[in-house]
């Protein structure tokens, strides 16, 4: 059986049908239900819904042979895994975002709240600007509102969020989307396997 971790929500649904299109179908995922996993046997698939951020996790352990995760979790985690394909999907970017009369003070250290502190530390280290990274979970948005931060570094998918709270995108930090991720020894020993299955993703995901 080859696992296959789908990050679980309305990104992982359009996962599973380009796998469905490109001949990896799993008929049962399609019931509803609160079940976790589902298996091909015929085609030696098994395939399993886990939190997106999870998803790089469960590969680079090696509890899944492949797996789709944002770029934004790859370039945050850093996991020892292989990214084999752009899948095209989940698409949105990373950005710097803030009030839009914001004016950086270049004598200050700059305030930055995110979820993603590695990649804001490297952005800004990049600039060669000094920053003071503000860790946060979530509702991130807030944080330059009542003066937590002066800017936020997130995903920016349609800009309503940003447009419903009197921010604006500032700097865009680098182009998200999913990609299929494999664990190392896993793609070595199943090669031709994993290979095919690029393969057609590639074709479906072009289309
Ligand atoms: C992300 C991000 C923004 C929002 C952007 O949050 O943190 O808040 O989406 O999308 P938009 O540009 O289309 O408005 P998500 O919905 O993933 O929730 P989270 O805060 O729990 O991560």
């Amino acid at each position: 059986m080859l696992n296959i971790a789908l990050p679980k929500g309305r990104l992982g649904e359009k996962v599973y049908a380009l796998f469905e299109r490109a001949g990896f179908e799993c008929p049962a995922i399609r019931e509803e239900n609160r079940k976790l996993f589902f298996e091909n046997e015929a085609l030696g698939l098994r395939y399993f819904w886990v939190k997106p951020s999870d998803v790089a996790i469960y590969v680079e352990r090696g509890a899944a042979d492949l797996g789709v995760a944002g770029k934004d979790i790859l370039l945050e985690y850093e996991p020892a895994v292989y990214e084999l394909l752009d899948l095209g999907l989940g698409k949105c970017r990373m950005c710097v975002a803030g009030p839009k009369d914001f004016h950086d003070d270049l004598r200050r250290t700059l305030r930055v709240a995110t979820k993603f502190a590695n990649i804001a530390a490297g952005y800004y280290a990049s600039l060669g600007r000094d920053i003071d990274v503000i860790p946060l979970n979530g509702s991130i948005e807030l944080a330059p509102i009542l003066g937590l931060s002066d800017v936020i570094v997130d995903i920016v998918e349609t800009g309503t969020t940003l447009r419903e709270n009197d921010l604006t995108v500032l700097e865009t930090v680098v182009p998200i989307s999913a990609r299929l991720i494999a664990n190392r020894a896993s793609f070595t020993f199943n090669a031709a396997r994993i290979e095919e299955i690029v393969r057609a993703l590639a074709q479906e995901a072009e289309t």
